[in-house]
Order: C-alpha cells, then sequence, then structure tokens
C-alpha cells in the first residue's frame, strides 16, 4: 500500500528571498542567505519551504515578472546557489517549493523582445496578446489591471498588448502550444535540479475568453479588482466570478497535462498547490480533482475576522469541500500579498488563530516572520515599491508592508539582515521580534510556533477529521467560543474579552497566551486564546 504523500498534511513556510538574510551586504536577501539560515528554518519543525520568485527579473513586481525563468537572478545569486542550497534543504529533510509565474513574462523576457521586433501578425507576437486597437483608437476592450489602469498597453505601431498586471508584465496566449512547451521545459529543468513542487501563480488565470468583448460593468470593474486584500469580499467575489479570464475551463486542460508531467517522476512525489482565486468557492475544488493540482490556496483566512460564527462558517465550508474531491483543505493566515495577521488581527487574536489551524487537518503555510509575531513594516511613501502603489498613484498602499526584511540579531536595526541599508527600512521598534531575543525566551511566539510544530506532527497529522463540539458556556457553537477535537486532542479557543473556564479532561499541552494552568479537570482559558488539551 502506498504510504501517504509527505504533502498531505505539510506545514509549509514561505521565504519571500529578497527579505529573508542577505549574505552579501548589499541591503537585499539571497540564496546564499537562505541557506545559511536553513537550520532555523529545520528547528522551527517545518516540512518544506516555498521559495518566491528568485529568477532573473527586472524586478518591477517582486521578481513576478520574470525574464528568465530557467536562471537566478543576480541579486539573488547563481545556479549553483540554487543547487547548494535544494542539496542543504534536503540535508536537513526540507522539501523545496519553488513558485512558477505561467500568466505571464516580464517585457524583458526574449519572447517579449522579440515580439515587439517581429511587428503585428508575426508568430513571435502570437505567444502574447496583441491586438489592434478598436476604430476610434481606444484599446481592444476595457479590462483593467488588477495594479490599477488600463490592462491595456500600446507599442510602436499601434498594436496593444494585454497584461493583467504591470504593463512590464505581458500575459501570455495559453493558446499557442509553444508556451506550455516552453513551461514544461521549465518544470523538468527545476525538477531536474532537485525542486520538489510548485507554486503556480495566478493559476487561474492562463486562459482568456472573448477578448473582444467589453466587461458589462465597467465602472465596478475599475473600482474593484485589486490584488490588495482591502478591498470589499462582496466586489471582488461577484467580479471573479464574471469576469472572461478567470476560471476559465481551459486552465484545467494545462493542469492535468501538467500532472502527468509530475507524475512521471514517479516516487519523489512531486506535488504543486494552484494560487487561485475563484468564487464560487466550489470552484476552487475543481484545481484538486484527482488528476489536477495537489493543493489549492483557500484565501479565507487572510481575510476572516477574529468572530467565531464566521470562522466556524469558512472552515467548515473548506473541509467539506474539499473532501468531496477528496483532498484536504490548505490553511494561511499571511502571505506576501496581504496586510500581515498580526497586523491584521492583533497580537494576542493572530497567535490564537495560529494554533486553531495549526490543529486543522490539512496543509498549513506559515509566511516568514509569522512565527515572530511580525506587524507590517512602518514605512514611508518613498520606501515603496509595489507597482499596486506606482500604478494607482498611491491610492493603494500596497504590499511592501508585509515584505520587509527579518530581524535576526542585535540591538539596532537592521538587526543582522545585513550588514548593508536593508532594501526596506526595519524599524527599531522589533528588537524584541528577533529571532535572537525570542529564542532567548521561552515564552516567546517564535517558541510557541516551535512547540506547536512538534505536538501538531506528534498528535495531529493523520489524525482524520474534526469534531465540533457544543460550547459549554453558550450552548452554541457560535458565540465566543469555539471547540473541536481532532485524534486525541480537543482545541479550544475563546475568541471573547473574558476568561473562560472549561471543563474538558486531559492535561493541557499548548497555549496561546497566558500560564498553563489545570485545575481539577478545569482549564483556564484566557482572553482571546486557544489552548490544545491532551486527552
Ligand atoms: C500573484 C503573486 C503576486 C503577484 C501577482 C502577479 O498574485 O502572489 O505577488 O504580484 O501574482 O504575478
Ligand atoms: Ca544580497
Amino acid at each position: 500500500m502506498k504510504s501517504t504523500p509527505w504533502w498531505r498534511e505539510a506545514v509549509i513556510y514561505q521565504i519571500y528571498p529578497r527579505s529573508f538574510y542577505d549574505s552579501n551586504g548589499d541591503g537585499e536577501g539571497d540564496l546564499a542567505g537562505i541557506t545559511s539560515h536553513l537550520e532555523y528554518v529545520r528547528d522551527l519543525g517545518v516540512d518544506a519551504i516555498w521559495l518566491s520568485p528568485f529568477y532573473t527579473s527586472p524586478n518591477k513586481d517582486g521578481g513576478y515578472d520574470v525574464a528568465d525563468p530557467r536562471d537566478v537572478d543576480p541579486r539573488y545569486g547563481d545556479l549553483e546557489d540554487a543547487k547548494a542550497l535544494i542539496k542543504r534543504a534536503h540535508e536537513l529533510e526540507l522539501r523545496v517549493l519553488a513558485d512558477i509565474v505561467p500568466n505571464h513574462f516580464s517585457d524583458q523576457h526574449e519572447w517579449f523582445k522579440a515580439a515587439l521586433k517581429s511587428g503585428r501578425g508575426s508568430s513571435e507576437r502570437s505567444r502574447f496578446h496583441f491586438y489592434d486597437a478598436k476604430p476610434d483608437g481606444t484599446p481592444p476592450n476595457n479590462w483593467v489591471s488588477l495594479f490599477g489602469g488600463a490592462a491595456w498597453t500600446q507599442v510602436s505601431d499601434g498594436q496593444f498588448y494585454l497584461h493583467l498586471f504591470d504593463s512590464s508584465q505581458p500575459d501570455l496566449n495559453w493558446e499557442n502550444p509553444e508556451v506550455n512547451a516552453d513551461f514544461e521545459t521549465t518544470l523538468r529543468f527545476w525538477l531536474d535540479l532537485g525542486i520538489d513542487g510548485f507554486r503556480i501563480d495566478v493559476a487561474h488565470g492562463l486562459v482568456k475568453e472573448n477578448i473582444h468583448v467589453n466587461h458589462p460593468d465597467p465602472e465596478g470593474l475599475s473600482d474593484a479588482l485589486r490584488l490588495d486584500v482591502e478591498m470589499d469580499t462582496d466586489a471582488r467575489n461577484a467580479l471573479l466570478e464574471s469576469v472572461p479570464y478567470f476560471d476559465r475551463q481551459g486552465v484545467h486542460e494545462i493542469y492535468r497535462k501538467w500532472r502527468t508531467l509530475f507524475d512521471s517522476y514517479g516516487a519523489r512525489d512531486v506535488m504543486a498547490v494552484a494560487e487561485a482565486w475563484v468564487h464560487p468557492p466550489v470552484n476552487a475544488t475543481r484545481y484538486v480533482r484527482a488528476d489536477e493540482l495537489h493543493q489549492v490556496f483557500n484565501f479565507d483566512l487572510l481575510t476572516a475576522p477574529f468572530h467565531s460564527g464566521y470562522l466556524f462558517e469558512v472552515i467548515n465550508r473548506s473541509n467539506q469541500l474539499n473532501a468531496t474531491v477528496n483532498a484536504l483543505p490548505t490553511w494561511a493566515l499571511s502571505n506576501h500579498d496581504s496586510p500581515r495577521v498580526a497586523s491584521r488581527l492583533g497580537a494576542l487574536e493572530s497567535q490564537a488563530l495560529a494554533l486553531f489551524v495549526f490543529a486543522l487537518p490539512g496543509s498549513a503555510y506559515i509566511f516568514a516572520g509569522q512565527e515572530l509575531g511580525l506587524p507590517d513594516g512602518e514605512l514611508q511613501d518613498s520606501d515603496r515599491q509595489d507597482p499596486s502603489f506606482i500604478r494607482s498613484k498611491g491610492a493603494i498602499k500596497g504590499r511592501d508592508g508585509a515584505r520587509v526584511p527579518l530581524p535576526w540579531s542585535g540591538n539596532s536595526t537592521p538587526f543582522g539582515f545585513t550588514v548593508g541599508t536593508p532594501w526596506l527600512p526595519i524599524n527599531q521598534s522589533w528588537q524584541p521580534l528577533s529571532v535572537e531575543s525570542q529564542s532567548r525566551d521561552s515564552k516567546s511566539l517564535l517558541n510557541l510556533y516551535r512547540s506547536a510544530m512538534a505536538l501538531r506532527t506528534e498528535h495531529l497529522t493523520g489524525a482524520g477529521e474534526i469534531e465540533w463540539l457544543e460550547s459549554p458556556l453558550h450552548g452554541s457553537l457560535r458565540e465566543g467560543l469555539l471547540v473541536f477535537k481532532r485524534g486525541s486532542v480537543t482545541i479550544v479557543m475563546n475568541l471573547s474579552e473574558q476568561i473562560l473556564e472549561v471543563d474538558y479532561s486531559g492535561q493541557v499541552i499548548l497555549q496561546s497566551a497566558g500560564d498553563l494552568e489545570n485545575c481539577d479537570g478545569k482549564h483556564i482559558v484566557p482572553a482571546r486564546s486557544t489552548v490544545w488539551i491532551l486527552n
């Protein structure tokens, strides 16, 4: 019988290479810096790392504008550094996921340069979406970039090209078989170098339909469809459901082909996780059907309020929907595109929620720095580099706050991240949050994460489904307290402002706030905290 594949309930640690550790003093993190700190990652107790893009790139969108997907950008090192990183990770029993960006290339990719030179109607242009202007000279349709402004940019001979993101990120035409062939070459290239799987960027966006159709609601479109998670969720969902360039049936054919490629690596258990912003939620499960990808991100918790009824609904929904395709859910509280959870919900709340989701079935994603409780960095507008800030002329602050480098050690900024000037400033107030400060303090969040990972592996991985328990206090699941049992552990999250006393037999093995207290089978659960009780 085949054993459970490694990824099914893996904890995956997302590293934003530019912000992790700078090995050569230029102020930007790099691959050698990651390699030299992999023991820290291993000691956290995670199973794998996911590296945000480190490929050759002009870096207009944090490396998600790829100029050569089969090489390393000099700011991060070279291919030898990538090999060394993979080798060291494997020695430490960490798997490595790379980020693959199939929706678009950078305008500095040789294909796009050739497309500009070759002119209208050329095979070079057919790798992208080049169209003539409408008779009145305006763009082919009214689609809007997710970073603000029109999704079309005009080139010198009058044609326009499509870019759902920045104008430096021309969308690829997936109806051209050369595009898939090139991506399969890229997937094999990294797999042959030892990569264990992929995070697929904008996995829902590859296929565009009805390019000649204007969006019926251009007003709504221009206001609403932004990557920025601060936008109104209902408005975003309405658009995700209706735009002709997301979540088309054709994307699934691509992932079926890729699955065959992944499976050809056999016992290595190559896995892929889709970044798919889709609506309604049931659509996400299509990406993880048996012959497609292995995981799909669930973004509900990036925006969820700290509210018991809401969390109960979204967690249940994700468990149930994934079960219909025999997949397990994924959980993420932060990533490089969203405000950090400590800032969004608060310190106590984010710790309580972390312990709650680490006990759920499925895979948990941790964004580097989350284990330190980092808030969003305090930035001046002059520091900001996110294209959504630039394209919206400052109306959208963008995602740089979540991308501030990690504080490692010492008493003054930049806390060992670099001996130079960090590419984004690290606030002096982060001194108590550094890895060094928190390693010394047995009650730090970092040590709580380490304990949580170890106890998860010991008691929860593979423990099957959850069983919601009635709240003994309110007679309702949805009022201020959420309780479930999984395997031999009862997990209690107190979302209220009051200290609660609960009566579940067993020993408290972990809690997100306050001191462990057990008295006569009763347990004290501080306000806004989670406890794990071993039955
Ligand atoms: C994804 C990435 C984001 C990037 C965008 C365009 O959503 O997570 O950082 O800006 O794709 O590639
Ligand atoms: Ca560097």
